[in-house]
């Protein structure tokens, strides 16, 4: 049984309270988010667009899609894209850079990807951008993108990952949740590869990669539990001295680095 099943209790507090949290630090998020370059960079984007192989008249979807970068993307290589997110100061800065960039086949939708309002097979291209470490039923998300998403058409995943030795994954967690309290839980590989077998997808192509953060940078643009900066310095000087991130030690230690993953699978 899933924890969003399970009574809708979940070791981080119920589904309702966590929904609160997304809500609450992605609209104070949502402006310093949105021009964040380490998350918004061109090459970045392109993995994730690339994994996706899409088609001139093909119709994508992205879900959470935050302040739209990746939906942007998309409206260059294809018929219609469109975002859904939860929260409307997300939706905002997205509909803001639509308007910037002069894009005419986008959609925008306030919703949750638990419920995706859209009919079975709707899309070409679904995606999901750095927001499953925000779901606590990771499972129920994807085997909702898989339904929208038509047969021969893409999934594609991208998130952060973490350490496959537990301790390290843990330590990286407990920063994480202090930093932004409505993260679920930052998962490995094996995990986020697992999501698609467990959907009934096949095993998909990995794409790694790694986020580069300035830690000051970082630490600005965050709004940690009590608003405790130097607990989450000190959390995220723990992370680097220890290689909790296994991306080998870091001269200085002012730049946090984390690995990532693009996956990407056809839906049979
Ligand atoms: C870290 S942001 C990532 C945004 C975007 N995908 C990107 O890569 O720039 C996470 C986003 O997930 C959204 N989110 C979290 N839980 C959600 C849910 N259950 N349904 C829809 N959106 C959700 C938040 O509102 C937020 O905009």
């Amino acid at each position: 049984m899933s924890e969003r099943q399970g009574g809708n209790i979940s070791m981080h507090g119920s589904a309702a309270s966590h929904e609160a949290l997304i809500r609450d630090q992605f609209s104070r998020q949502a402006e310093l988010f949105a021009r964040s370059p380490e998350l918004h960079g061109d090459a970045q984007i392109r993995l994730l667009v690339e994994a996706a192989r899409p088609r001139p008249g093909d119709a994508a979807l992205d879900v959470a899609c935050g302040p739209g970068t990746v939906v942007a993307a998309f409206a260059a290589r294809v018929r219609l894209a469109a975002g859904l997110d939860a929260t409307e100061a997300m939706l905002e800065q997205a509909r803001a850079l639509a308007r910037e960039r002069g894009l005419s086949n986008v959609e925008w939708q306030a919703g949750d990807v638990y419920r995706l309002p859209f009919a079975d097979a709707a899309f070409d291209i679904v995606s999901c951008r750095f927001a499953i470490h925000h779901f606590q039923d990771p499972a129920a998300a994807v085997a909702e993108m898989a339904r929208v998403c038509r047969p021969g058409g893409r999934i594609v995943l991208c998130d952060g990952v973490a350490s496959s030795d537990p301790a390290k994954a843990a330590a990286f967690n407990a920063m994480e949740r202090h930093r932004d309290p409505s993260t679920a839980e930052f998962r490995t590989l094996r995990f986020l590869a697992g999501l698609f077998t467990g959907a009934g997808l096949p095993p998909p192509e990995v794409v790694p990669f790694q986020v580069a953060y300035e830690r000051e940078r970082m630490i600005a643009q965050s709004f940690p539990v009590d608003d405790d900066r130097g607990r989450l310095r000190q959390m995220i000087d723990g992370l680097i001295a220890g290689d909790a991130m296994d991306v080998g030690s870091v001269a200085g230690g002012i730049t946090f680095i984390y690995p990532a993953a693009v996956l990407a699978a056809t839906r049979p």
